[in-house]
């Protein structure tokens, strides 16, 4: 639905050149949630109005359903208001002056797609009721919450029926509790009205509840795209590896025998490619990946360790331990049976490791 190719931006600044995107590559396909993930800077937001037409590119294509929005190499570029796209930004950017129907129904009266006046009412009715704020038409937009503020942009973006609807966490505005409501029903009214939708955000946990696919960003570049279990659970390089969830990093050296060996001893895991030995590697696991035992266990690789600190999280416990002169943070479910001081059997799962250059 989405098709992006090579796809170069920069900006002229007093301090000279940005270059905030250096070719990216990337596919939606249709009715896909499609997350940008990244931290600030990377080139999130520079895509997304890329794509609207709020930004005009540099280099590289961009297709909307199989036709192309722009080519600044053919020199195509079609404007904003006739690309078939709903948005939704973190600034609320409802009008103050207009009341709740005003505020959806304003892309029905003045955009590319006008309707007839008497469909006008259904339309906006059937948005608010999507966003779940039917009845609220006549409300003044000023006289709302800033949860209901961002439902009513939400209605503005779908009133209508985009193929494509861009948001640029669109979420962070709104107080925790919100936040995370509000995330389930984005994901149910995107599902509903069957919406390919592309999505901004530097929440790690938001991209990977939110997504189908998340495209991991850094400085301009696309460093991975997968499923979030994908990204989780095979993070594909350190950046990766740090930017999305916990993760424990310890050094360690390839041997001759194709082991990485650590202050635990040697480790056997895939090895990344163009590895010499004798070279230094980082190795890393997750804290849910470890766990404490009071005694060792036959045939587990284990270590002796003491607890440092311990944090009490309601469903699980962080603990700090120290093993091998190492500091690693271990996640236990339910409240953990060591106390700090405490000395206990680290257990390190061979299968869990991943290894980066
Ligand atoms: N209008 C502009 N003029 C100059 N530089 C810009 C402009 N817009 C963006 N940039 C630069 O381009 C780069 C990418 O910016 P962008 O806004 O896309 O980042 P982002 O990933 O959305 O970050 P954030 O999470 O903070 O919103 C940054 O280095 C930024 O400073
Ligand atoms: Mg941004």
């Amino acid at each position: 639905m989405i098709r992006i190719r090579g796809l170069k931006k920069w900006f002229k600044t007093r301090h000279g050149q940005v270059e905030a995107l250096r070719g990216i590559d990337l596919e939606v396909g249709e009715r896909e949630f499609f997350v940008l993930l990244g931290p600030s800077g990377c080139g999130k937001t520079t895509t997304l109005r890329c794509v609207a037409g709020l930004e005009r590119a540099d280099q590289g294509e961009i297709e909307v359903g199989g036709t192309t929005v722009s080519s600044p190499e053919k020199g195509i570029y079609v404007p904003t208001e006739k690309r078939d796209i709903g948005m939704v930004f973190q600034s609320y950017a409802i009008w103050p002056h207009m009341n709740v129907f005003q505020n959806v129904a304003f892309p029905l009266i003045k955009g590319r797609r006008q309707i007839p006046r008497h469909q006008v009412a259904e339309k906006v009715s059937q948005a608010l009721k999507l966003v779940q704020l039917g009845g609220l038409e006549d409300r003044p937009a000023t006289d709302l919450s800033g949860g209901q503020q961002q439902r009513v942009a939400m209605a503005r973006a779908v009133v209508t029926e985009p193929t494509i609807l861009l948001m640029d966490e669109p979420l962070s505005n709104l107080d925790a509790r919100l936040r995370e409501q509000m995330r389930l029903e984005l994901r149910k009214i995107t599902r509903s009205i069957g919406v390919t939708t592309l999505y901004v955000t530097h929440d790690q946990a938001e991209a990977l509840s939110l997504g189908d696919r998340v495209c991991v960003m850094n400085e301009g570049e696309i460093l991975q795209i997968g499923s979030p279990q994908e990204v989780y659970s095979r993070p594909q390089n350190l950046f990766v590896a740090q930017f999305v969830g916990e993760m424990n990093f310890i050094r360690g050296r390839l041997s001759g025998d194709g082991q990485v060996e650590s202050p635990f001893g040697k480790v056997r895991c895939a090895l990344p490619q163009g590895c010499q030995r004798g070279s230094e590697v980082t190795l890393a696991i997750r804290p849910e990946h470890l766990t404490l035992q009071p005694r060792a266990a036959a045939g587990a690789a284990c270590v002796e360790a003491k607890v440092l600190t311990k944090n009490y999280l309601g469903d699980a416990a962080l603990l700090e331990v120290d093993a091998c002169g190492v500091n690693l943070r271990v996640k236990l479910a339910g409240d953990a049976a060591f106390a700090v001081g405490e000395k206990a059997v680290l257990v390190l799962p061979p299968d869990r490791w991943s290894v980066y250059a």
